[in-house]
């Protein structure tokens, strides 16, 4: 269980690429905690972390598609919101009663990191990457 780096995950946006590339790492520190019974506390740590991350990354990627008006901002951010709300939803159930994550947890956030940079992120990268900056240059009358 580990979300592996490769190239279908590159988006040739450096900023998002970088940000994407400790999103994994903070996805396999989590599902380390998991595997190797490190206990609550740890892999709630873990869930902190990776929660923080994403918050901070996805205010990022707000930023830029309200900056550059992107068509797709309410679709995205609400694909961002349903990774923090899983997250949320993992840690509040950790410093609770639940003793570890559930299996359908791991598979929706597998499937939600891959899905989210292969389609959205991918498309955002896209439209950043062909911003006609000359035009955006000009100032609107
Ligand atoms: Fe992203
Ligand atoms: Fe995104």
């Amino acid at each position: 269980m580990s979300v592996e780096w490769n190239d279908s995950l590159f988006l040739s946006h450096e900023i998002m690429d970088e940000d994407h590339r400790k999103m994994a790492a903070l996805i396999n520190k989590l599902y380390l905690s998991v595997n190797e019974s490190f206990g609550k506390e740890a892999t709630c740590r873990a869930a902190q972390g990776l929660l923080e991350f994403s918050r901070a990354h996805f205010d990022h990627e707000k930023r830029l598609m309200e900056r550059h008006r992107y068509p797709d901002t309410m679709r995205h951010l609400w694909q961002h919101r349903e990774l923090l709300d899983e997250l949320s939803s993992l840690i509040y159930g950790l410093e609770g009663s639940s003793a570890n994550i559930k299996a359908d947890t791991i598979e929706f956030i597998d499937k939600w990191f891959t899905i989210h940079l292969r389609d959205s992120d991918a498309k955002l990268a896209y439209f950043l990457n062909n911003l006609d900056h000359d035009s955006e240059a000009r100032p609107t009358a």
